[in-house]
């Protein structure tokens, strides 16, 4: 066996440790989500997954697109190694520490916008939302938020009252926050409203101005409108920038926030710190998460000083802004800095040529999308009807992962092409070569 060759797969799938595991954690673990394949991992570097029994897997998927920096940095890994042996805990509510002044001071900068802007630290994408979403409130004095069909925010009651992705997400939970209302995004592909992405005019917000804002939703009542500026679980949909401009130029005009939720977007992961800027959006409030400590973790919303105004103890939280996150954030955002966020929009064309190549072998691609490494090939049924392939996709994951490259899928049928941002041409050769042998053999 050569003990560098990936992917590498030495025994069936699962290997004897791993079902072992497996079985346990069917045993004792909360079985709330079923997963794509049986991928048990011991351990992982840069863009390789090691599992128990030794087979050895291309990570087409960073931990749901966290791991940023590659799997386990040598700089990241020191950052928190060093951190870990000063100071683990101390609560910033309460107590005061560099790490969260720094981090800070650096989100602050590369926030869009030129306004001065601070940051406030929690644990999760959903925790951030739902901080988005209090502070809105607050500073606005209105109750309504106006959300994407088609979104992910998280599964909290208040950001799950927002996310409108899949309906096994909220199916069983409600009653869901009041007074927010939904409204179309611009999935052009699968687009309700018109069929043509060519001519398509960004209609699909007509829904917001022409009938949301004169029926259930005077404008003079939203809070705030969050929205993902690359919508992400929903399929990785890249809206057209005259989308997010009129979302901009209606907030505007009504006194209503723009929440742009980067969680997955940001990062880097488009090929530019946050997706926001491709379109030139100046978010009121940013919200991030998943890649911004490569693995670690921490979340923030960042908003003006004008805006991030709080009743002192109106908001908290215990482990927000630990001190080993912070550390590992800012040697995530050094990394970006240096070049893996030229790398993302690099190997992003790069895979979506070769993606896009492979549309005419296989007619069950439908379209290939996406920003940087956040991409998505689209399975469908039918290339005229567009009819998603959901059953295709889940044979699509199990024979890749058999084959040895973890993919997600993302959306009702679409392969989710989010590798950690170090990935190169020859890791991406090998990714798409397997994904076409697979439709092959489909
Ligand atoms: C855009 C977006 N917002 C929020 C979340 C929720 O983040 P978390 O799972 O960390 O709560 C996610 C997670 O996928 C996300 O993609």
């Amino acid at each position: 066996m050569n003990a560098t060759q990936v992917p590498f797969i030495g025994t069936p799938l699962p290997g004897p440790k791993a079902q072992a595991m497996l079985d346990r954690e069917k045993f004792w673990v909360s079985q709330n989500y079923v997963k794509d394949y049986p991928l048990v991992v011991d351990k992982a570097e840069g863009m390789v997954l090691t599992d128990m029994d030794g087979n050895r897997f291309l990570d087409f998927a960073a931990g749901i697109a966290v791991c940023a920096t590659g799997h386990c940095h040598p700089r990241v890994v020191a950052a928190i190694q060093k951190q870990a042996e000063r100071l683990i805990h101390l609560c910033a509510i309460d107590f005061s520490y560099p790490q969260v002044v720094e981090l800070a001071e650096r989100l602050a900068a590369l926030a869009p916008g030129d306004s001065k802007k601070r940051a406030y630290f929690a644990n999760s994408g959903a925790e951030a939302v739902e901080t988005a979403l209090k502070l809105a409130r607050l500073r606005t004095g209105r109750q309504k938020i106006v959300a994407f069909f088609g979104a992910f925010h998280g599964r909290t009651m208040g950001a799950l009252s927002l996310t409108a992705s899949k309906a096994t997400q909220r199916k069983g939970y409600a009653p869901f926050l009041p007074e927010v209302h939904h409204t179309h995004y611009a999935v052009c592909y699968r687009c309700p409203v018109s069929r043509d992405p060519q001519t398509c005019n960004v209609e699909c917000l007509d829904l917001l101005e022409k009938t949301l804002f004169k029926t259930v939703a005077p404008p003079e009542e939203i809070a705030a409108i969050v929205v993902e500026p690359v919508q992400g679980e929903g399929g990785y949909f890249v809206p057209k920038p005259e989308f997010l401009d009129r979302i901009a130029r209606l907030a505007k005009e009504h006194g209503i926030l723009v929440i742009a939720d980067e969680v997955q977007s940001g990062f880097g992961r488009t090929g530019k710190m946050f997706a926001s800027e491709h379109f030139g959006l100046e978010p009121d409030i940013l919200v991030l998460a998943k890649g911004i400590a490569s693995g670690m973790p921490i979340s923030a919303v960042v908003a003006s000083d004008e805006l991030m105004q709080w009743r002192s103890g109106g908001h908290g939280s215990t482990f927000g802004g630990n001190p080993v996150s912070c550390e590992a954030a800012m040697a995530t955002i050094d990394l970006l800095e240096e070049g893996l966020m030229d790398n993302a929009a690099k190997m992003g064309d790069y895979l979506k040529g070769r993606l896009r190549a492979l549309m005419e072998k296989h007619a069950c691609i439908g379209e290939v999308r996406g920003l940087g490494l956040m991409l998505a090939v689209d399975l469908v049924k039918n290339r005229e009807s567009r009819e998603p392939d959901a059953e295709l996709l889940e044979k699509v994951l199990h024979a890749a992962f058999e084959k040895g490259v973890a993919f997600l899928g993302c959306g009702e049928s679409s392969v989710r092409i989010a590798p950690p941002l170090v990935v190169s041409e020859k890791e991406s050769d090998v990714a798409v070569d397997i994904l076409d042998q697979v439709f092959a053999e489909l």
